[in-house]
């Protein structure tokens, strides 16, 4: 397969694309604001298959393809029974008799890269247990706007599990040149594999990974926390643990204290207000910039659609 064709996970594809991808965002969101979209895509439809909740996702894809002139479908997970009334592979190709790409919010990793795998359509992953690439260049697009193209050196400083959205951040940072700094309890670090898929790029991109189970010690040097939910989708029965590992990890007004002054503060969404993150943090719009993130999510994907379909 040619991983390059579809938005599987970050860490395959390369800088200079993720920077081009970043440009078009950029073009496409002042293109709104001026009143005249581009209509790349009249007569182009995707499929949206969502396993999991979803605000922006959903909602950014949907408008994102009706602004660019074409037609999102969504799909009902219930209603197709992937791999209970139909396998994989007939779902798959049948889909790519009839759409031009299809989005898939999942669980497994494997099942965005087996609708790949079989179908001929550009596949994008929005979340996977594993990875959300489209929540990290959304974020690579705010921080180009703050901080400029040359992203290299700057530093970002995730707070919570290493999962999805710490997976992505790493990738985009180890492409860009930032340094990635993960602060979690012992025991939630990423998966030796996923820093190691990565390692390579920071080295070339001259970017540093860091981990540190002590979130005081973590914001040093900061230029931007990310943070999110403690409990992902999926996990609700971890909840009791977790959180008890997680209360040191919040984000407030007494831990910025500690990063730089000029530092920001993002968030992925949605928040649970009170445990990763406080409202005084969360309503500090000065800082808080994960309402412009959440803005670009729009954009950032209709760029994605624009590198991906033909
Ligand atoms: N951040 C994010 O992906 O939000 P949703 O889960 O609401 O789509
Ligand atoms: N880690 C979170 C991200 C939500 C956008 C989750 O998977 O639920």
């Amino acid at each position: 397969m040619d991983r390059s064709k579809h938005l599987l996970r970050l860490c395959d594809w390369s800088g200079n694309r993720i920077i081009d991808t970043i440009r078009i965002a950029i073009r496409l969101k002042s293109e709104i604001r001026e009143g005249k979209p581009s209509c790349r895509f009249a007569g182009k439809t995707i499929g949206m298959f969502f396993e999991k909740p979803s605000l922006r996702t959903i909602t950014t894809f949907q408008v994102g393809m009706h602004q660019l002139g074409g037609m999102p479908v969504l799909l009902d997970p219930k209603s197709i029974g992937i791999n209970q009334r139909e396998s994989v592979k007939d779902i798959a190709r049948c889909l790519s008799r009839w759409i031009d790409g299809l989005v898939v919010r999942c669980f497994e990793q494997s099942l965005v890269e087996q609708l790949a795998e079989y179908g001929s359509i550009p596949v994008i992953n929005a979340l996977s247990d594993e990875y959300h690439p489209c929540q990290a260049l959304a974020f690579g697009q705010t921080m180009v706007e703050q901080f400029g193209e040359d992203l290299r050196g700057k530093t970002v400083v995730f707070i919570g599990d290493g999962n999805n959205v710490a997976n992505s951040l790493m990738a985009l940072s180890a492409k860009l040149g930032m340094n990635f700094t993960l602060a979690c309890p012992k025991g939630y670090e990423q998966k030796k594999e996923e820093i190691e898929l990565c390692l390579p790029d920071f080295k070339k991109s001259g970017g540093e990974y860091r981990v540190f189970n002590d979130p005081k010690e973590a914001v040093a040097g900061a230029d931007i926390l990310y943070s999110d939910v403690w409990i992902s989708m999926g996990q609700e029965g971890q909840k009791n643990e977790k959180q008890s590992h997680f209360v040191p990890f919040q984000i407030n007004d007494e831990l910025l204290k500690l990063a730089p002054s000029h530092c920001k503060v993002t968030h992925c969404l949605p928040a649970n207000r009170g445990e990763e993150i406080t409202d005084s943090v969360m309503d500090n719009l000065q800082i808080n910039l994960c309402y412009e993130e959440a803005e670009n999510r729009l954009h950032a994907q209709k760029a994605v659609l624009w590198q991906l379909l033909h």
